[in-house]
């Protein structure tokens, strides 16, 4: 049993979208790897968003701003 902060959740991400039709997709923790949920979001629009026991991974298509506890990124330049 590990602990949530070994496991990475309870982290928050925001995501700003530079363009329309930015997808922000969910992907699940443990052994396989599935989208769960996806998002859509439109220029400007901003996602806070939390890894969580079901989310360990968020796949981003499309140009936006990533923003982490590692840092800031730009997505889809
Ligand atoms: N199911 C994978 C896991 O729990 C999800 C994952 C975590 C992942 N980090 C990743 C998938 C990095 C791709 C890349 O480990």
């Amino acid at each position: 049993m590990v602990s949530e902060e070994e496991e990475g959740s309870g982290r928050y991400i925001v995501v700003k979208a530079l363009e329309d039709g930015v997808v922000i997709m969910g992907l699940t923790r443990g052994k396989d790897t599935r989208s769960h949920h996806s998002e859509r979001l439109d220029a400007g629009e901003v996602l806070v968003a939390q890894f969580t026991e079901l989310t360990a991974a968020i796949k981003i298509r499309g140009k936006a701003e990533v923003m982490t506890d590692v840092g800031k990124v730009e997505s889809g330049a």
